[in-house]
């Protein structure tokens, strides 16, 4: 870009300083760095700096440093300094902590801003400013191949953890919250169209990014799909009217990658202020459009603005201290991912087998049998943009191995059934890892779907597209992944596993994958059954942690696993059109009076907890449940309790999560806590005024250790106090 001479570089600085100082405000010195910029330096603001050539070294220039967008050097203006993502920083050799849907399953908060503070020194310190780690696309049903990503099925809780990851993020980076909005499908995300009524919407859809809104993220990322037949960038109902009028938003909107915008000038008029990563649709059509009188200046204005108030605003606020390049993967933020890992599994069954349950392994077994292929392999997740490379990992025989030394530990890899069941006979337990892998899930690009023109050429000729196609998958990692074919496991590990189990009892199966995998198939057949999920470079360790009792299995489940698939939302991975109800989740099963084969919340520890509810407080929008806890086992161990709504009128009840809390506790332990409740999930939005009332019903309150099936303890919920 012509670089205007003249004007004093540093500017920026000077302008962080006068805010510091309580001198100028972020917006008085937006519209000062504003009038000192050109116009071709106006329109340089509102997309990437990466020239449409280096697309295809786009992934290698990520995994390098920031992607950069709006840099000025001239005023000192930084630019978005760019990074993901959701599983820790995709830059250099970073800590990878379980994934988002894994840490969703610790359903602690204060766990997960630790992880976005880890992850905001991380992105600071190789250079970034702008993380965009908040992924709370709600879960509408589990073959989505980025389930991984987001935080599950449950809007309070998506909502909670999507705030304290920003919360941790904010001091270091500015946070970005995506996809915005309905992004639920993979295989077809660049063309699908999500029809949707304002109910679901406002009240299912929305409320967590409306949370992380409200919370101060900096930034929001617009999705590929449309939703109600206008594709995101030119979507002015989210963009503008929900997202700014309703909610308050005064941050900026970008852009997902290079297929996210579909028109220069009428995405700006939507609200889309910044079109990442390359100049691509905006660097075409802006300089033709300002030339001809159809781009009005104060668009541009008006999105420069929110741009560069944002970035002072954050660099004004944030923490001063910059942090050195040991905090990327230091001892600390691994350790960091191993705890999360250990919070994050869900013992989903752990049946005695004669007179003790074989979780955990007893610490007499001299003979270990550890199958499957996912056994060795340290399985982090989908190889989409959310990639990391940590320096190190490891996988579960690695982490069992070291954690017990003392054993005779023989691995099999499952192909050959017969063998691995013999292994299996000879030992005192055996330990079965299967389920998923980046080619089963994840983010992907797929050339028939992506709308190559936005490159610039003609891209109608097949031959030409399939050239790009292979050009894509081999020059990027995205080749695999997708929405899951199946929500069971392989044939192959199923078998696998009704062989071991049958030669020896004695078998506990770790699942690893994104989201709720259907067990029914072999679910009678072993006495224990753990969700892993991906759980990160300390994953091996963590899952040995567990497994040995070091640690107890602190997850419970962010979505519902059904029994049968035909029990969820309908689902097509090539859809081009599809609809979003309020029916999903365990919602779903309730309503319909089909029993989950583990509902939402589920979790077994290796203790046991009592929960009476003893007080509420409730206002028209949240309140407080005051709830006392006991363990009443004989172990030190963790619980959430879990506040449920539920409408006692109807005659298939379906509870709505409210507020939950995780506690410690020691054997005998007992604490009496303050739940906050969250009542939007009660609460309905008029679409005409935009008002929220209680819906009408014979609302009660319940605590819970898993979404409830049985109402015999709910206290009707106190009316609104004023
Ligand atoms: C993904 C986003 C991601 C971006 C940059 C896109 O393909 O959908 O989630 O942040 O790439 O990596």
């Amino acid at each position: 870009m012509a670089q205007h001479q003249g004007a004093t570089a540093g500017t920026v600085d000077a302008c962080v300083r006068r805010i510091r100082a309580g001198q100028q405000t972020a917006a008085e010195a937006a519209d000062q760095l504003i009038a000192e910029l050109t116009e071709d330096e106006l329109l340089w603001l509102l997309d990437g700096d990466t020239p449409i050539q280096a697309a295809l070294k786009l992934m290698s220039r990520m995994k390098a440093g920031p992607v950069v967008g709006g840099a000025v050097a001239r005023l000192g203006i930084p630019g978005i300094r760019f990074s993901d993502g959701p599983r820790g920083v995709i830059m250099g050799r970073s800590t990878a902590f379980p994934v988002t849907m894994a840490r969703a399953a610790t359903w602690d908060p204060a766990l997960e801003r630790e992880v976005g503070t880890a992850i905001g020194l991380e992105t600071r310190a190789q250079g970034a400013n702008y993380s965009a780690a908040v992924c709370v696309n709600l879960l509408r049903h589990p073959a989505w191949g980025r389930a991984q990503e987001c935080y599950g099925e449950d809007p309070v809780l998506t909502g909670r953890m999507g705030v304290a990851l920003t919360r941790g993020l904010r001091p270091h980076v500015m946070a970005c919250v995506k996809h915005f909005a309905l992004n639920s499908v993979e295989n077809s995300r660049f063309k699908v169209d999500v029809t949707v009524d304002e109910h679901a919407l406002h009240e299912v859809y929305l409320p967590h990014f409306r949370a992380v809104v409200a919370a101060g993220v900096d930034s929001v990322m617009s999705s590929y799909n449309s939703v109600n037949g206008r594709f995101l960038d030119v979507n002015k109902v989210l963009l503008t009217d929900v997202l700014r009028d309703e909610w308050g938003f005064e941050g900026f909107v970008t852009s997902d990658w290079v297929f996210g915008v579909h028109d220069a000038v009428g995405s700006l008029e939507a609200g889309l202020d910044v079109e990442m990563p390359l100049r691509l649709v905006r660097a075409r059509g802006l300089p033709a459009a300002r030339e001809d009188g159809r781009l009005p200046h104060p668009l541009v204005v008006r999105s420069a603005h929110r741009v560069l108030r944002t970035t002072l605003a954050h660099l004004a606020t944030r923490e001063q201290a910059e942090p050195s390049l040991e905090v990327v993967a230091s001892p600390a933020h691994r350790a960091l991912a191993r705890r999360a890992a250990t919070r994050a599994m869900v013992l989903l069954k752990n049946d005695p087998v004669g007179a003790a349950a074989i979780l955990p392994l007893d610490a007499s077994i001299g003979r270990l049998a550890v199958i499957g292929r996912l056994a060795t392999e340290a399985n982090i997740g989908d190889h989409g943009s959310s990639m990391v490379d940590p320096p190190s990992t490891s996988s579960p025989l690695d982490g069992l191995r070291a954690a017990l030394p003392g054993i005779e530990i023989s691995h099999l890899d499952g192909s050959h059934i017969a063998a691995a069941a013999e292994a299996a006979a000879r030992a005192d337990a055996a330990i079965l890892v299967v389920g998923m892998d980046h080619r089963d899930e994840g983010e992907r690009i797929q050339n028939d779907d992506a709308d190559l023109s936005v490159l610039g050429f003609p891209f109608t000729l097949r031959p030409l597209r399939r050239v790009i196609g292979w050009l894509v998958r081999t020059r990027s990692q995205f080749g695999r992944g997708g929405d899951r074919a199946t929500l069971t496991l392989h044939a192959s590990d199923e078998r696998l596993i009704t062989a071991v189990a049958a030669a020896n009892p004695r078998t506990a199966v770790v699942l690893i994958g994104g989201s709720a995998l259907i067990v029914e198939a072999w679910r009678e057949r072993v006495p224990a059954i753990l969700h892993a999920w991906y759980p990160g470079m300390e994953g091996g360790r963590a899952l040995a942690d567990v497994l040995t009792g070091a640690a107890e299995p602190g997850g419970r489940l962010p979505v519902a696993i059904p029994t049968d698939p035909a029990h969820l939302p309908f689902f097509d991975a090539e859809a081009r059109t599809i609809t979003y109800d309020a029916w999903w989740g365990q919602r779903k099963l309730d309503r319909d009076g089909h029993p989950a084969a583990f509902p939402f919340g589920f979790g077994l520890g290796y203790t046991t907890f009592e929960h009476t509810l003893v007080d509420q407080r409730v206002g028209e929008t949240d309140g407080t449940a005051t709830v006392r806890v006991r363990n009443t086992g004989a172990r030190v161990g963790s619980t959430v309790a879990q506040l449920y709504a539920v409408d006692t009128a109807l005659e298939r009840p379906v509870p709505q999560l409210v507020g939950f809390q995780r506690v410690d506790l020691d054997p005998g332990g007992e604490v009496t806590l303050d739940v906050a409740l969250d009542l939007t999930p009660i609460r309905q939005r008029d679409p005409r005024t935009r008002l929220w009332t209680r819906r009408p019903g014979s609302w009660g309150i319940l605590v819970a250790t898993h979404s409830p099936s049985v109402f015999d303890d709910v206290a009707p919920l106190a009316a609104p106090s004023a």
